[in-house]
């Protein structure tokens, strides 16, 4: 039975790599740190299968990077999901997210290379943020189109996307120097409804979820609701200390473009990168990008309601220092080369979302 270590494996993606590594055949050994609460919700459902094993430990520590390795040799194939991974926290706790996601990945390919681990293959995370303001443009006969590829070259924009680049770069140079079978996948924004709830996708749609949870209630129809500032209440209810009042959304940058698919999609393009014979660098995306406002568009259109602008605070303490306005990938390298192609549309990931929190 082949044998996978997942670091991050609490984290959206390393829930979906579990659920399709277990059913694979697979013994999957999760690496979980230790917080005050309980963090298996996302796997909560795996919890019971006899082929799964959670190993305590933290990237940032690389003793305990190199124990869980060193009980684990034997591993075909070790996956870093692991990361301080919002993009607007790495501004607040920068030096944290240079310690996680930058040099967690460096404790996890220095124990593989003391180890001498040369039969087990190894997967990094890798981020489109780490474009950041750049981008190619393809000059068709009457248009011109923006994209990001593998040869595209990174600008990032932020102390998350910097610490990414030096994982990547690691991830380059343990390949090259030592020989390790070390990939990396730059994927674009994946989500999905186990998306952690303060990325913006989640956020739209677990709003929209409580919102209609809570008209429905209280039995109130949009037609009853009235504005102000920073809620919306409820017809004929205007005294506040009273009246029935549910938050407005408060957003940042609406303008923003991101290239989003579906996390299921995107577990299984890891997968396959380790398939094959040598390693190497992927991009995987949609190839589709939209603003964050087309997002909300489609979410409020889906539960019936024809316009957002009314319930939604546009809100400066969302904005960030420097931020990321296009990303669109090309993934023509891994549909030629690893066979993958994005199952679902944008418009069937934030459908699928909205379900999930209406439920
Ligand atoms: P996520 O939901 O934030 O999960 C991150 C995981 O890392 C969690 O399991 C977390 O554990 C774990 N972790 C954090 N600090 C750790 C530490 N010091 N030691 C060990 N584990 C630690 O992220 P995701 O969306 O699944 O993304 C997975 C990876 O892909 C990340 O590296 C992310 O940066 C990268 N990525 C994501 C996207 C995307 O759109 N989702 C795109 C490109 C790249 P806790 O549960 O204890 O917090
Ligand atoms: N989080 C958040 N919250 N973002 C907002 C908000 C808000 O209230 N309002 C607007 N945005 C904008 C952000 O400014 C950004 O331009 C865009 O929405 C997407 O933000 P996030 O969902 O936080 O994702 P991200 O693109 O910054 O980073 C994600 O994707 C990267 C891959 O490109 C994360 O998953 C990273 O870990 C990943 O590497």
């Amino acid at each position: 039975m082949k044998k996978a270590i997942i670091f991050g494996i609490t984290g959206q993606d390393g829930s979906h790599l579990a659920d399709l590594l277990l059913e694979k055949g697979y013994e999957v050994v999760g690496v979980t740190r230790r917080v005050s609460i309980d963090t298996t919700s996302r796997i909560k459902h795996l919890l019971d299968q006899e082929n799964l094993k959670l190993e305590s430990g933290d990237i940032t520590d690389a003793h305990s990077v190199i124990n869980i390795l060193k009980d684990h040799q034997d591993a075909a194939e070790v996956y870093n999901l692991a990361a301080q991974s919002h993009v607007a926290v790495s501004f607040k706790q920068p030096a944290l997210t240079w310690d996680i996601t930058g040099k967690g990945c460096l404790n996890i390919l220095q124990a593989m290379v003391d180890l001498g681990m040369k039969n087990s293959r190894f997967y990094q995370a890798s981020s489109s943020e780490m474009f950041g303001k750049n981008y190619d443009v393809e000059v068709g006969m009457t248009s011109e189109s923006k994209f990001q590829d593998e040869n595209t070259k990174f600008m990032p924009q932020s102390p998350y996307a910097i610490a990414k680049c030096a994982a990547h770069y690691m991830t380059r140079l343990y390949r090259e120097g030592y020989d390790l079978h070390a990939s990396a996948g730059i994927l674009f924004n994946h989500e999905g409804p186990r998306r952690g709830e303060n990325f913006v996708t989640r956020k739209i749609t677990k709003w929209i979820g409580d919102f209609i949870k809570w008209c429905n209630v209280n039995g109130v129809k949009p037609a009853d609701l009235i504005n102000d500032t920073d809620e919306v209440y409820v017809n004929g209810r205007k005294d506040r200390s009273q009246g029935l009042q549910f938050p407005k959304l408060r957003l940042g940058n609406l303008d923003a473009y991101r290239d989003w698919g579906y996390a299921g999609d995107y577990c299984e393009a890891m997968w396959t990168m380790l398939q094959q014979e040598s390693p190497d660098d992927y991009v995987i995306c949609t190839g589709e990008t939209h603003t964050v406002r087309e997002f909300l568009t489609i979410v409020f259109n889906s539960v019936g309601l024809d316009e957002w602008k009314h319930l939604v605070v546009v809100d400066p303490e969302f904005y960030r220092p420097a931020e990321v306005d296009y990303l669109r990938g090309d993934c023509s390298k891994a549909k030629q080369k690893l066979g993958w192609t994005p199952k679902h549309t944008f418009e069937d990931l934030a459908k699928m979302m909205v379900m999930s929190d209406l439920s």
